[in-house]
């Protein structure tokens, strides 16, 4: 079993210091840095867009996680390949037609992921999964950073790994929204292999402990 991936979200981060922060994950237990983007459409919030992740990617060390909060991310799909993203996760919810979208992530260069919002069951991915490289379980409404952490993804998250442990996927489950130090146990004993963590990192004294602590809870 692999260790739990720690992806900071940078959306937390301090804009008039994003170089300062991004290095700061670079320098951590952290994973990968984990991008929101959001359109103000397909969620109720405008975070940011290219140039700022071509900023970020200039001073980031690890891969980039881009979580796309937007209507139509095909359109977006190789620009985000050029801008050098590593994992392109778009929403279950936003697709018309997900597989054409996570063939042409993969065509791109790029890992593919699925986001699903909190409502959004499982057993919608069954038909896909194999096609997966990550499945994005959103633990609050996608939107916003700060958010309380809804307790019924737990449930979710095993059923998840039921559903991939019996197709044989190796696709990685990450958890997004709401998640800290005081979940991240409960989280990987569900099956969790990727935690986000926004607000519990970068509201911290000291961020680095932070991503240590959750790098390090044990995977039984
Ligand atoms: C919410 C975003 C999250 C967010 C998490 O829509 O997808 O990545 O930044 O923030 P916290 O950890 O503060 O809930
Ligand atoms: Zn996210």
């Amino acid at each position: 079993m692999n260790q739990v991936k720690i992806a900071p979200s940078l959306l937390a981060a301090d804009f008039g210091n994003l170089q300062r922060d991004v290095e700061m994950v670079n320098e951590s237990d952290a994973a990968w840095h984990h991008l929101d983007i959001m359109d103000g459409v397909f969620v109720p919030n405008i975070s940011y867009g290219m140039p700022v992740v071509k900023a970020i990617a200039k001073h980031a060390s690890k891969p980039l996680d881009a979580h796309l909060m937007i209507i139509d991310p095909d359109r977006y799909i190789q620009t985000f390949a050029d801008l050098g993203v590593y994992l392109l996760t778009v929403h279950y919810e936003a697709c018309q037609h997900l597989h054409r979208t996570v063939q042409a992530i993969r065509a791109a260069g790029m890992k593919a992921g699925v986001a699903l919002n909190p409502h959004t069951d499982v057993s919608l991915l069954k038909f896909i999964l194999k096609d997966l490289d990550l499945v994005l379980v959103m633990s609050v409404n996608p939107g916003f950073g700060g958010q309380s952490f809804i307790p019924a993804t737990y449930d979710k998250i095993r059923t998840l790994k039921k559903m991939l442990k019996d197709q044989e996927s190796s696709a990685l489950i990450e958890v997004d929204g709401g998640v800290g130090p005081d979940n991240a146990s409960k989280l990987i004993d569900a099956g969790a292999d990727v935690l986000v963590a926004g607000s519990s990192v970068f509201k911290a004294k000291d961020p680095k402990a932070i991503i240590a602590e959750m790098a390090s809870v044990k995977v039984s």
